[in-house]
């Protein structure tokens, strides 16, 4: 504790792998800024000037990381000076091909996992990366502070943070999903021990859903004897994890509880509605309007391009309703908007290729000299996804699993007239949306192609029904509320 005399301390201190501002290197050398996305981003600016927090992070995007590393200097951002290999080790190695892969059920043969001697290097890196942010953590925050971990790739933290410093309010918030039990259990035992004991370092623990939560609690108790899960008569009261040496006996002077609750992160209206209304908007609007074409309707979809967002399946299940219905052909355009992700890792460089692949061969099976049936866009570009959003008369979002998915909450908030939602019935999304969504199980391309044609007949009345509802059930926890909640139930104790 030491180390709080020297430095700044905070009251309220967040901690996540990518920070709120994103660096690219221009050819010139100097740097150009993006504010970030998601949720989290959204919370803290939404939070006024009374809570100045500190947010500890560490990824950049692109570009040459030590000359942005030794460049920036955000107000309230501590950008961790993380050896450029430990972190690729932690986040593609452990984070993003075990940990991601591992919640999102993405295995299959021949892409299972093989946890070996490089595996165990990798995971000390895991380590140490976790371990790094505890110790910037532990050094900045002011006696009894409120931390608030962010996922995955810190899922150690709060328990070495709770060694280092005890006195501090501890919360974790999981963006993902959580594996089921038996899929968890592919993990080395002690390792699944470990993560289950790092997380059970927090006070608090959030999900975004009581699917993921519940599977979470059940993992955490077939780890250890000493921990034990306690589900609230009818549902109702506190959920929690029992653990340490008395768990299990209410004498047990030992025992620690860690409380579980959801928070199911909802879309930010106000900030999408201004938003979605800025001229850039409507400039890509015109170009999006003359790519669909005049009468056309426009399925559209927005995803990172990532393995779990089912982006294969979607087009195949595309494919199958032109195929099915040709009525549809040359009467509607699919607007897929697959932007760029961990292109460091070759399963997801595949994944891209197959994509264009694909839309490149539906467009040339069915294209006529008037009509491109994918029209799909790879660059990253907001004001083009806020675009479509606008425009759909459908919206496909079918992830084989997913943490949320705010796709699906933001596009019935800025449609301009009503849009139809296809939901995979995997989405965290689902739980809120269902009843207004079209649901979809996402293996299932046939029926994903039925789904498509119900949306794109469904009656505008209906439609613009639906989408009023859907409208109000995504944005019922927008992030600001999603942040205060959690750091009030933090320093609530
Ligand atoms: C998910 C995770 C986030 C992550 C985001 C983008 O939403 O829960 O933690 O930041 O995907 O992934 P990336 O690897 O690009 O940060």
């Amino acid at each position: 504790m030491a180390a709080i005399a020297t430095e700044r301390a905070f009251e309220v201190l967040v901690a996540s792998n990518r920070g709120p501002v994103s660096y690219a290197v221009r050819e010139d050398g100097s740097l150009d800024a993006h504010r970030g996305g998601g949720g989290l981003v959204s919370g803290l600016s939404a939070i006024g000037p009374e809570i100045q927090p500190l947010w500890v992070c560490a990824a950049l995007s692109d570009g040459d990381r030590e000359a942005v590393r030794r460049t920036v200097s955000e107000p309230g951002v501590r950008m961790l000076d993380i050896d450029a290999h430990v972190h690729f080790d932690a986040y593609n190695g452990i984070a993003n091909s075990v940990l991601w892969f591992l919640h999102h059920m993405l295995y299959q043969t021949p892409l299972e996992p093989v946890f070996d001697a490089e595996f165990r290097r990798q995971w000390g890196a895991y380590e140490s990366y976790n371990r790094a942010f505890a110790e910037a953590l532990a050094a900045q925050a002011a006696e009894g502070a409120a931390v608030l971990v962010q996922d995955y790739h810190l899922a150690l933290t709060p328990g070495m943070l709770r060694e280092l410093r005890p006195d501090l309010r501890i919360g974790h918030f999981s963006h993902t999903p959580w594996a089921p039990p038996e899929y968890f259990r592919m993990l080395p035992d002690d390792i699944a021990e470990q993560l289950v004991r790092g997380m059970l370092g927090a006070d608090r623990l959030g999900f975004l859903t009581w699917r993921w939560a519940s599977t979470f609690m059940k993992c955490a108790e077939g780890v250890a004897d000493d921990v034990r899960a306690v589900f609230p008569p009818g549902g109702e009261g506190r959920s929690l994890l029992e653990h340490g040496a008395g768990a299990g006996h209410t004498e047990g002077g030992l025992r620690r509880e860690t409380d579980i609750s959801v928070y199911g992160l909802g879309a930010d209206a106000d900030f999408l509605r201004r938003r979605a209304h800025e001229p850039d908007v409507a400039d890509r609007m015109a170009v999006l309007r003359e790519q669909v074409g005049p009468g056309r309707k426009a399925i559209v979809r927005v995803d990172r391009t990532e393995l779990s967002k089912n982006i294969v399946r979607g087009l195949l299940a595309y494919r199958t309703l032109l195929e099915e219905h040709p009525e549809w052909r040359g009467h509607v355009v699919h607007l897929a908007f697959a932007y760029p992700s961990r292109q460091d890792l070759a399963v997801y460089r595949d994944y891209t290729a197959e994509v264009q692949r694909l839309a490149d061969e539906i467009n040339a099976v069915f294209g006529t000299p008037d009509w491109t049936p994918v029209v799909l866009h790879v660059k990253d570009d907001f004001a083009r996804s806020l675009a479509a959003y606008r425009m759909a008369d459908v919206a496909l979002v079918n992830p084989v699993r997913d943490g949320m998915n705010l796709v699906a909450k933001e596009i019935p908030v800025v449609s301009d007239d009503g849009c139809a939602l296809v939901l995979s019935r995997e989405a965290g999304a689902y739980e809120e949306l269902h009843e207004d969504a079209l649901p979809v199980n996402p293996y299932d391309v046939t029926a994903t192609a039925d789904a498509l044609h119900r949306a794109l007949t469904m009656p505008a009345g209906e439609r613009a029904e639906r989408t009023k509802r859907l409208a109000a059930g995504a944005t019922a926890m927008g992030p600001r509320k999603w942040f205060l909640a959690q750091l009030e139930a933090l320093r609530a104790g």
